[in-house]
Protein backbone atom coordinates (compact mmCIF):
# COMPACT_ATOMS: atom_id res chain seq x y z
CA UNK A 1 0.00 0.00 0.00
CA UNK A 2 1.61 3.69 -0.80
CA UNK A 3 1.86 6.12 1.78
CA UNK A 4 -1.18 8.03 0.20
CA UNK A 5 -3.65 5.03 0.96
CA UNK A 6 -2.66 4.64 4.17
CA UNK A 7 -3.30 8.14 4.66
CA UNK A 8 -7.03 7.95 3.34
CA UNK A 9 -7.47 4.40 5.68
CA UNK A 10 -6.01 6.46 8.40
CA UNK A 11 -8.44 9.57 8.17
CA UNK A 12 -11.21 6.59 7.19
CA UNK A 13 -10.59 5.11 10.56
CA UNK A 14 -10.79 8.26 12.43
CA UNK A 15 -13.82 9.28 11.08
CA UNK A 16 -15.87 6.21 11.77
CA UNK A 17 -14.14 6.08 15.34
CA UNK A 18 -15.29 9.47 15.83
CA UNK A 19 -18.97 8.29 14.92
CA UNK A 20 -19.07 5.59 16.74
CA UNK A 21 -17.82 7.38 19.52
CA UNK A 22 -21.09 10.31 19.15
CA UNK A 23 -23.06 7.52 18.86
CA UNK A 24 -22.23 5.90 22.35
CA UNK A 25 -22.48 9.11 23.94
CA UNK A 26 -25.77 9.59 22.89
CA UNK A 27 -29.51 8.40 24.54
CA UNK A 28 -32.79 8.17 23.94
CA UNK A 29 -34.51 11.74 24.53
CA UNK A 30 -30.83 13.50 24.29
CA UNK A 31 -30.19 16.41 22.24
CA UNK A 32 -26.71 17.36 21.21
CA UNK A 33 -25.68 20.84 20.91
CA UNK A 34 -22.23 21.72 19.49
CA UNK A 35 -20.56 25.35 19.00
CA UNK A 36 -18.20 26.42 16.31
CA UNK A 37 -15.15 25.43 17.97
CA UNK A 38 -16.36 21.67 18.57
CA UNK A 39 -17.25 21.67 22.28
CA UNK A 40 -20.58 19.56 22.45
CA UNK A 41 -23.05 18.77 24.81
CA UNK A 42 -26.00 16.45 25.16
CA UNK A 43 -28.74 16.37 27.45
CA UNK A 44 -32.45 15.80 27.66
CA UNK A 45 -34.26 17.44 25.55
CA UNK A 46 -37.40 18.59 27.52
CA UNK A 47 -38.55 18.71 31.06
CA UNK A 48 -36.96 15.83 33.37
CA UNK A 49 -39.73 14.84 36.20
CA UNK A 50 -39.11 13.67 39.39
CA UNK A 51 -40.90 13.35 42.84
CA UNK A 52 -39.85 14.85 46.41
CA UNK A 53 -37.62 12.29 48.37
CA UNK A 54 -36.89 10.32 45.09
CA UNK A 55 -33.74 11.00 43.27
CA UNK A 56 -33.22 12.19 39.26
CA UNK A 57 -30.64 11.16 36.41
CA UNK A 58 -29.26 13.84 34.43
CA UNK A 59 -27.82 12.01 31.47
CA UNK A 60 -25.17 13.92 29.87
CA UNK A 61 -22.03 13.83 27.74
CA UNK A 62 -19.70 16.13 25.91
CA UNK A 63 -16.97 16.30 23.76
CA UNK A 64 -14.58 18.89 23.77
CA UNK A 65 -12.16 20.75 21.49
CA UNK A 66 -9.16 18.92 20.51
CA UNK A 67 -6.25 20.56 22.94
CA UNK A 68 -8.84 20.81 26.11
CA UNK A 69 -7.93 18.39 28.36
CA UNK A 70 -10.82 17.92 31.13
CA UNK A 71 -10.03 17.70 34.58
CA UNK A 72 -13.24 18.63 35.99
CA UNK A 73 -17.07 18.25 35.50
CA UNK A 74 -18.80 21.09 37.58
CA UNK A 75 -22.76 21.42 37.44
CA UNK A 76 -24.84 24.71 37.70
CA UNK A 77 -27.77 25.08 39.49
CA UNK A 78 -29.37 28.37 37.25
CA UNK A 79 -32.00 30.55 37.52
CA UNK A 80 -33.18 32.52 35.73
CA UNK A 81 -33.50 30.85 32.60
CA UNK A 82 -32.08 33.55 30.40
CA UNK A 83 -29.00 33.54 32.85
CA UNK A 84 -25.53 31.86 31.14
CA UNK A 85 -23.90 30.56 34.95
CA UNK A 86 -20.43 30.98 34.52
CA UNK A 87 -17.17 30.29 37.19
CA UNK A 88 -17.94 32.79 39.56
CA UNK A 89 -21.37 31.12 40.42
CA UNK A 90 -20.98 28.49 43.04
CA UNK A 91 -21.61 24.80 41.71
CA UNK A 92 -23.84 22.38 42.71
CA UNK A 93 -21.09 19.87 42.61
CA UNK A 94 -17.56 19.20 41.21
CA UNK A 95 -16.01 16.34 40.43
CA UNK A 96 -12.67 17.85 41.90
CA UNK A 97 -13.30 19.11 45.22
CA UNK A 98 -16.64 19.35 47.54
CA UNK A 99 -15.22 22.67 48.96
CA UNK A 100 -17.27 25.60 47.46
CA UNK A 101 -20.40 23.68 46.56
CA UNK A 102 -24.07 25.12 47.65
CA UNK A 103 -24.61 23.82 51.14
CA UNK A 104 -27.98 22.66 49.91
CA UNK A 105 -26.46 20.18 47.47
CA UNK A 106 -23.38 19.03 49.19
CA UNK A 107 -23.33 15.27 49.68
CA UNK A 108 -26.51 14.79 47.28
CA UNK A 109 -24.70 14.67 44.02
CA UNK A 110 -22.57 12.39 42.11
CA UNK A 111 -21.35 11.69 38.81
CA UNK A 112 -22.78 7.89 37.65
CA UNK A 113 -18.98 7.16 35.79
CA UNK A 114 -16.52 8.57 37.75
CA UNK A 115 -13.84 7.80 35.12
CA UNK A 116 -14.01 11.63 32.85
CA UNK A 117 -11.96 9.81 30.15
CA UNK A 118 -15.75 8.26 29.17
CA UNK A 119 -17.23 11.88 28.67
CA UNK A 120 -20.01 11.00 30.82
CA UNK A 121 -21.17 14.11 32.69
CA UNK A 122 -24.18 12.29 33.93
CA UNK A 123 -25.19 13.35 37.22
CA UNK A 124 -27.80 11.79 39.71
CA UNK A 125 -29.09 14.03 42.76
CA UNK A 126 -30.17 12.46 45.51
CA UNK A 127 -32.96 13.07 48.14
CA UNK A 128 -34.73 15.48 46.19
CA UNK A 129 -37.09 18.38 47.44
CA UNK A 130 -39.08 20.73 45.64
CA UNK A 131 -36.60 23.47 45.49
CA UNK A 132 -34.41 21.28 43.38
CA UNK A 133 -36.76 22.10 40.53
CA UNK A 134 -34.54 24.40 37.93
CA UNK A 135 -32.13 24.52 35.07
CA UNK A 136 -28.75 22.66 35.58
CA UNK A 137 -25.66 24.02 33.34
CA UNK A 138 -22.33 22.22 32.56
CA UNK A 139 -19.16 23.29 33.06
CA UNK A 140 -15.92 21.20 32.89
CA UNK A 141 -12.48 22.72 33.97
CA UNK A 142 -8.97 21.50 32.27
CA UNK A 143 -6.44 22.66 30.39
CA UNK A 144 -6.40 24.19 26.68
CA UNK A 145 -2.70 23.75 24.95
CA UNK A 146 -1.54 23.42 28.40
CA UNK A 147 -2.91 26.12 30.07
CA UNK A 148 -5.54 26.08 32.55
CA UNK A 149 -9.30 26.74 30.99
CA UNK A 150 -12.51 25.85 31.27
CA UNK A 151 -15.92 25.77 29.41
CA UNK A 152 -19.01 26.19 30.30
CA UNK A 153 -22.19 24.83 28.03
CA UNK A 154 -25.13 26.76 26.89
CA UNK A 155 -27.69 24.25 26.97
CA UNK A 156 -29.62 23.48 29.82
CA UNK A 157 -31.42 20.47 31.54
CA UNK A 158 -34.53 21.31 32.77
CA UNK A 159 -35.88 19.60 36.06
CA UNK A 160 -39.34 19.28 38.14
CA UNK A 161 -39.40 18.08 41.10
CA UNK A 162 -42.97 17.31 42.59
CA UNK A 163 -44.94 15.83 45.29
CA UNK A 164 -44.14 12.08 45.92
CA UNK A 165 -46.99 9.73 44.29
CA UNK A 166 -45.87 6.62 44.38
CA UNK A 167 -46.62 3.82 47.21
CA UNK A 168 -45.06 1.46 48.44
CA UNK A 169 -45.04 -2.24 47.28
CA UNK A 170 -46.75 -4.84 49.96
CA UNK A 171 -46.66 -8.43 48.85
CA UNK A 172 -49.32 -10.38 51.31
CA UNK A 173 -48.64 -14.45 51.08
CA UNK A 174 -51.80 -16.34 51.78
CA UNK A 175 -52.06 -15.99 55.31
CA UNK A 176 -53.34 -19.41 57.05
CA UNK A 177 -54.27 -18.99 60.56
CA UNK A 178 -51.04 -20.33 63.28
CA UNK A 179 -48.49 -20.00 60.28
CA UNK A 180 -46.12 -17.96 60.35
CA UNK A 181 -45.67 -15.39 57.58
CA UNK A 182 -43.66 -12.92 56.05
CA UNK A 183 -44.59 -10.22 54.25
CA UNK A 184 -42.74 -7.81 52.69
CA UNK A 185 -42.56 -4.10 52.22
CA UNK A 186 -40.51 -2.11 48.92
CA UNK A 187 -40.27 1.79 48.94
CA UNK A 188 -40.79 2.89 45.66
CA UNK A 189 -38.19 4.55 43.34
CA UNK A 190 -35.14 2.21 43.03
CA UNK A 191 -32.87 5.30 43.47
CA UNK A 192 -32.89 7.37 46.71
CA UNK A 193 -29.46 8.46 48.47
CA UNK A 194 -30.62 7.73 52.27
CA UNK A 195 -32.63 4.80 53.34
CA UNK A 196 -36.06 5.14 53.97
CA UNK A 197 -37.52 4.63 57.31
CA UNK A 198 -40.13 1.49 56.99
CA UNK A 199 -42.73 1.17 59.62
CA UNK A 200 -45.65 -1.11 59.81
CA UNK A 201 -48.97 -0.12 61.41
CA UNK A 202 -52.06 -2.34 62.29
CA UNK A 203 -55.23 -1.43 62.54
CA UNK A 204 -57.94 -3.78 63.49
CA UNK A 205 -61.71 -2.70 63.92
CA UNK A 206 -62.61 0.32 66.29
CA UNK A 207 -58.98 0.15 67.32
CA UNK A 208 -56.37 3.56 67.14
CA UNK A 209 -53.59 2.90 64.81
CA UNK A 210 -50.83 0.65 66.86
CA UNK A 211 -47.76 -0.45 65.71
CA UNK A 212 -48.16 -3.94 64.95
CA UNK A 213 -46.99 -6.67 67.34
CA UNK A 214 -44.33 -9.10 65.49
CA UNK A 215 -41.08 -9.65 64.18
CA UNK A 216 -39.90 -6.88 62.17
CA UNK A 217 -36.59 -7.28 60.38
CA UNK A 218 -34.38 -4.43 60.45
CA UNK A 219 -34.67 -2.32 57.04
CA UNK A 220 -32.66 -3.27 54.38
CA UNK A 221 -32.48 -0.33 51.93
CA UNK A 222 -35.48 0.00 50.35
CA UNK A 223 -37.62 -3.22 51.75
CA UNK A 224 -38.88 -4.00 55.33
CA UNK A 225 -40.07 -7.67 56.23
CA UNK A 226 -42.44 -8.54 58.86
CA UNK A 227 -42.75 -11.68 60.26
CA UNK A 228 -45.96 -12.49 62.51
CA UNK A 229 -48.83 -15.50 63.06
CA UNK A 230 -52.08 -14.59 61.62
CA UNK A 231 -54.73 -14.82 64.09
CA UNK A 232 -58.29 -15.10 62.77
CA UNK A 233 -58.42 -12.02 65.05
CA UNK A 234 -56.11 -9.91 62.00
CA UNK A 235 -58.95 -10.98 59.22
CA UNK A 236 -60.07 -7.76 57.88
CA UNK A 237 -58.39 -5.51 59.85
CA UNK A 238 -55.99 -3.36 57.87
CA UNK A 239 -52.08 -3.29 57.71
CA UNK A 240 -50.70 -0.28 56.49
CA UNK A 241 -46.56 0.17 55.34
CA UNK A 242 -45.52 3.94 55.76
CA UNK A 243 -42.16 5.02 54.33
CA UNK A 244 -40.72 7.96 55.19
CA UNK A 245 -37.83 9.49 53.39
CA UNK A 246 -35.54 12.62 53.61
CA UNK A 247 -37.32 16.26 54.17
CA UNK A 248 -40.51 13.92 56.09
CA UNK A 249 -41.49 13.03 52.65
CA UNK A 250 -44.18 10.13 53.61
CA UNK A 251 -45.86 7.60 51.48
CA UNK A 252 -48.16 4.38 52.52
CA UNK A 253 -49.93 1.58 51.57
CA UNK A 254 -52.67 -0.28 53.18
CA UNK A 255 -53.65 -4.12 52.77
CA UNK A 256 -56.95 -5.57 53.97
CA UNK A 257 -56.00 -8.87 55.59
CA UNK A 258 -57.52 -12.24 54.59
CA UNK A 259 -56.85 -15.13 56.70
CA UNK A 260 -57.94 -18.26 56.28
CA UNK A 261 -58.67 -20.73 58.88
CA UNK A 262 -57.85 -24.74 59.39
CA UNK A 263 -61.27 -24.71 60.99
CA UNK A 264 -64.19 -24.50 58.33
CA UNK A 265 -67.06 -24.06 60.81
CA UNK A 266 -65.33 -21.78 63.20
CA UNK A 267 -64.34 -19.61 60.26
CA UNK A 268 -67.71 -19.33 59.01
CA UNK A 269 -68.93 -18.02 62.79
CA UNK A 270 -66.12 -15.54 62.26
CA UNK A 271 -66.26 -14.36 59.01
CA UNK A 272 -69.82 -13.42 60.03
CA UNK A 273 -68.83 -11.89 63.46
CA UNK A 274 -65.64 -10.93 62.28
CA UNK A 275 -64.51 -6.97 63.26
CA UNK A 276 -65.02 -5.76 59.85
CA UNK A 277 -68.59 -6.99 59.13
CA UNK A 278 -69.49 -6.21 62.28
CA UNK A 279 -68.28 -2.38 61.46
CA UNK A 280 -70.52 -2.46 58.51
CA UNK A 281 -74.09 -3.85 60.35
CA UNK A 282 -74.84 -1.29 62.78
CA UNK A 283 -76.59 -3.50 65.21
CA UNK A 284 -73.78 -4.68 67.25
CA UNK A 285 -73.70 -1.32 69.23
CA UNK A 286 -70.85 -2.81 71.76
CA UNK A 287 -69.34 -0.36 74.35
CA UNK A 288 -65.60 -1.77 74.01
CA UNK A 289 -66.04 -3.23 70.41
CA UNK A 290 -62.76 -4.73 69.65
CA UNK A 291 -62.35 -6.33 73.66
CA UNK A 292 -65.87 -8.23 73.13
CA UNK A 293 -65.51 -9.20 69.56
CA UNK A 294 -61.83 -10.50 71.05
CA UNK A 295 -63.84 -12.77 73.42
CA UNK A 296 -66.23 -14.37 71.29
CA UNK A 297 -63.25 -14.71 69.19
CA UNK A 298 -61.72 -17.01 71.74
CA UNK A 299 -65.60 -18.34 73.07
CA UNK A 300 -66.05 -19.56 69.29
CA UNK A 301 -62.80 -20.94 69.05
CA UNK A 302 -62.60 -22.72 72.30
CA UNK A 303 -66.36 -24.34 71.72
CA UNK A 304 -65.55 -25.08 67.77
CA UNK A 305 -62.11 -26.89 69.59
CA UNK A 306 -64.29 -28.87 72.17
CA UNK A 307 -66.57 -29.98 69.97
CA UNK A 308 -64.18 -31.46 68.00
CA UNK A 309 -62.69 -33.96 69.76
C1 LIG B 1 -22.87 7.24 31.80
O1 LIG B 1 -22.46 6.21 32.69
C2 LIG B 1 -23.53 5.54 33.31
C3 LIG B 1 -22.93 4.57 34.32
O2 LIG B 1 -21.93 3.79 33.76
C4 LIG B 1 -24.38 4.84 32.27
O3 LIG B 1 -25.46 4.18 32.88
C5 LIG B 1 -24.90 5.88 31.30
O4 LIG B 1 -25.64 5.25 30.27
C6 LIG B 1 -23.75 6.67 30.70
N1 LIG B 1 -24.31 7.74 29.90
C7 LIG B 1 -23.86 8.06 28.69
C8 LIG B 1 -24.55 9.19 28.04
O5 LIG B 1 -22.95 7.44 28.17
C1 LIG C 1 -38.85 24.00 32.23
O1 LIG C 1 -39.99 23.16 32.42
C2 LIG C 1 -41.10 23.83 32.97
C3 LIG C 1 -42.19 22.81 33.20
O2 LIG C 1 -42.51 22.12 32.03
C4 LIG C 1 -41.56 24.94 32.01
O3 LIG C 1 -42.65 25.63 32.58
C5 LIG C 1 -40.40 25.89 31.77
O4 LIG C 1 -40.77 26.87 30.81
C6 LIG C 1 -39.18 25.14 31.28
N1 LIG C 1 -38.06 26.07 31.21
C7 LIG C 1 -37.29 26.17 30.15
C8 LIG C 1 -36.23 27.20 30.20
O5 LIG C 1 -37.45 25.45 29.17
C1 LIG D 1 -59.74 -1.00 55.79
O1 LIG D 1 -59.57 -0.21 54.63
C2 LIG D 1 -60.72 -0.18 53.80
C3 LIG D 1 -60.35 0.57 52.55
O2 LIG D 1 -59.55 1.66 52.83
C4 LIG D 1 -61.85 0.50 54.57
O3 LIG D 1 -63.01 0.55 53.77
C5 LIG D 1 -62.14 -0.30 55.83
O4 LIG D 1 -63.14 0.33 56.60
C6 LIG D 1 -60.87 -0.46 56.65
N1 LIG D 1 -61.13 -1.39 57.76
C7 LIG D 1 -60.74 -1.14 59.01
C8 LIG D 1 -61.05 -2.24 59.97
O5 LIG D 1 -60.19 -0.10 59.35
C1 LIG E 1 -37.86 -12.77 65.79
O1 LIG E 1 -37.00 -13.48 64.91
C2 LIG E 1 -35.81 -13.89 65.51
C3 LIG E 1 -34.93 -14.52 64.43
O2 LIG E 1 -35.69 -15.32 63.56
C4 LIG E 1 -36.11 -14.86 66.65
O3 LIG E 1 -34.93 -15.24 67.29
C5 LIG E 1 -37.03 -14.17 67.66
O4 LIG E 1 -37.41 -15.08 68.66
C6 LIG E 1 -38.27 -13.66 66.97
N1 LIG E 1 -39.09 -12.87 67.91
C7 LIG E 1 -40.42 -12.95 67.95
C8 LIG E 1 -41.10 -12.07 68.94
O5 LIG E 1 -41.06 -13.69 67.22
C1 LIG F 1 -60.58 -13.56 51.06
O1 LIG F 1 -60.31 -14.75 50.34
C2 LIG F 1 -61.51 -15.44 49.93
C3 LIG F 1 -61.07 -16.75 49.32
O2 LIG F 1 -59.92 -16.62 48.56
C4 LIG F 1 -62.27 -14.54 48.97
O3 LIG F 1 -63.47 -15.20 48.59
C5 LIG F 1 -62.62 -13.23 49.67
O4 LIG F 1 -63.25 -12.35 48.78
C6 LIG F 1 -61.36 -12.56 50.20
N1 LIG F 1 -61.73 -11.41 51.01
C7 LIG F 1 -61.08 -10.26 50.97
C8 LIG F 1 -61.56 -9.21 51.89
O5 LIG F 1 -60.13 -10.10 50.24
C1 LIG G 1 -61.21 -1.83 75.83
O1 LIG G 1 -60.55 -3.06 76.04
C2 LIG G 1 -59.15 -2.98 76.21
C3 LIG G 1 -58.60 -4.39 76.29
O2 LIG G 1 -59.35 -5.20 77.14
C4 LIG G 1 -58.88 -2.17 77.49
O3 LIG G 1 -57.47 -2.04 77.67
C5 LIG G 1 -59.49 -0.78 77.34
O4 LIG G 1 -59.33 -0.04 78.53
C6 LIG G 1 -60.98 -0.90 77.01
N1 LIG G 1 -61.52 0.42 76.70
C7 LIG G 1 -62.67 0.88 77.23
C8 LIG G 1 -63.06 2.24 76.76
O5 LIG G 1 -63.35 0.22 78.00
Amino acid sequence: MSHQNLNILFIFLKLVSFSLSSLTASFPGGKQHCTQNNYCVTLTEGEISAETGLCVVLQCSFTTAADFKVESVIWFKCDPPERKCDKSDTPIFNSRTNENVEPDFRGRVSLLEPDLSHNNCSIIINDLKTSDSGLYQLRVGGTYKGKEDGFTFESKANVTVTGLSQKPTVMVPPLTEGQQTTLTCTAPGLCSGSDPKITWMWRGAGEKNSPITGNITTNQGQTSTLTFNPSAEHHGTNLTCKVRFKWAVITKETVTLNVTCEYRTYCTLLTKYSPSSMMMSSSFKFQNFSSEVKLLDRILKTVYLVLKF
